[in-house]
């Protein structure tokens, strides 16, 4: 069975994991413990007045998310949309090592509580995963922050998609499970948003060979997990969520959210409680992400020379993409701009370059601009679109984005001498 503690465990040996032993505060030094080693696996040993460990940074690189997986870094969306084409049936199992536990009946006795924003001094669940079912579609799966009241209640941010559509479905109120502690490759699947009759299970199930699920009061969930709040979400009783840091880095507000109530708290022995670092990296990589599939399949349906897509670092994973194409026609590298920004809605900028330039490192593309564009030549601005709802500088007046295509693929009809990185040890070797 697929599990965070087995994910762990087999990065350990790859040494990608680093252990605090040392006692931790969970309000001034857990959040920051584990984004002091982003890149890593971060296991807090001891979070002062809590039982059991925490996990961060379980997706915060590519190379993580790529071990997930089962592939190599450059290799996720081509993975992910194989998955996305063939989803494959969960395998039902009896047991579950959290169905298992003896029983816990205080959030505050179950695991440690985090709190971000030390200025805010609000515990928060922060890779929080909702399962629910709908009538029409079956099963859901989507990530939610949950801030706690209090009582055993939440307050729970939910953009309106498919979780929102569940809770419309049955009049406000759904029974729900939410998974703490999960399997990257479920996460990721989690993350993904396709069309309501998306199963992420099944999803979640391609990518790991066969996920185990147990039936718990109605709800599919994986057998994998380490800690599941089951109770009643509802749309009903609504509570102040915020402020919480959101994946741009910037702080989000604070709006009247359904609340959630738990009703029962199941974990395995020396359950560990995921934690992921709102606005870091691995917030980014696990949003953004499953995302690239979609921007792959869209330019490659649209240009025959498509080498390869990636969300970049510094614009979030989610509101700048790169694309690199091999030896493009005239025009081709507008087009494959066009098919990414139609991709994926939240794109706010696209640049495009050739095979040579390395997508992944950021130095590269600016090398690319600097070296191949002229703005007034290779600069397509479309003002009035509709953006992402995470970046600040959207319009206030009615939340739209202007995008941009940055043409950086060497201009045609030149010598391509002119252009390629030369001098020693600069060979430009195709990324
Ligand atoms: C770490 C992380 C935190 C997220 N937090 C939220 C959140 O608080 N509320 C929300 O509605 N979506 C959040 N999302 C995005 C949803 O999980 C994502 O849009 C998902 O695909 C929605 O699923 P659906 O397509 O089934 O509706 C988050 C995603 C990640 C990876």
């Amino acid at each position: 069975m697929k599990d965070l503690a087995g994910f762990i465990a087999e990065q350990e040996r790859l040494g990608r994991v680093v252990h605090v032993q040392e006692e931790v505060d969970p309000v001034r030094e857990a959040g920051a413990a584990i984004a002091a080693q982003e890149g890593r696996i971060v296991v807090l040993d001891r979070v002062r007045g809590a039982s059991g460990r925490v996990a961060g940074g379980v997706a915060s690189s590519r190379e993580l998310v790529a071990a997930a997986i089962g592939c190599g870094p450059s290799e996720t969306a081509q993975v992910l949309a194989r998955a996305m084409d063939a989803p494959r049936p969960v395998v039902p199992v009896a047991e579950a090592p959290f169905l298992r536990s003896s029983p816990v009946f205080q959030v505050e006795e179950a695991f440690a509580q985090l709190v971000f924003d030390p200025g805010a001094e609000r515990p928060y669940l922060s890779a929080s995963v909702i399962a629910a079912r709908s009538r029409r579609y079956g099963m859901n799966l989507s990530f939610h922050r949950m801030m706690y009241l209090g009582q055993n209640r939440f307050s729970v941010r939910i953009v309106p998609r498919h979780l929102a559509m569940i809770l419309e479905e049955s009049a406000g109120t759904a029974e729900i499970a939410v998974l703490l502690g999960l399997h990257p490759a479920v996460s990721l699947a989690a993350a993904c948003s396709g069309p309501p009759e998306l199963d992420e299970l099944e999803l979640a199930s391609a990518l790991v060979g066969g996920l185990s699920t147990v039936e718990l009061d109605g709800l599919t969930v994986p057998a994998g997990a380490e800690i599941v709040l089951r109770g009643t979400l509802s749309a009903k009783e609504l509570a102040e969520e915020g402020p919480f840091v959101d994946l741009t880095g910037t702080l989000d507000g604070v709006r009247q959210q359904p609340t959630f109530t738990v009703s029962r708290i199941l974990r395995r022995a020396e359950a560990i409680l995921q934690a992921v670092v709102p606005g870091g990296k691995e917030h980014q990589l696990l949003m953004g992400t499953p995302q690239e599939p979609r921007i792959h399949r869209a330019v490659a349906n649209t240009v025959p020379c498509l080498h390869r897509v990636a969300l970049t670092r510094g614009g979030c994973n989610w509101l700048h993409a790169a694309v690199a194409l091999d030896n493009p026609r005239p025009g081709q590298a507008r087009n494959a701009g066009m098919a990414a920004l139609g991709a994926h809605p939240s794109l706010k900028r696209v640049v495009v370059v050739d095979a040579d330039v390395n997508i992944y490192d950021t130095d590269a593309l600016e090398w690319a601009i600097a070296t191949r564009v002229q703005a007034d030549r290779d600069v397509i601005i479309i003002p009035g679109c509709r953006g992402s709802s995470l970046d600040p500088s959207r319009s206030d007046q009615d939340d739209t984005t202007a995008k941009w295509i940055i043409d950086a693929t060497m201009p045609p009809g030149r010598d391509r001498a002119e252009f390629v990185r030369a001098g020693p040890g600069r060979g430009s070797g195709v990324s």
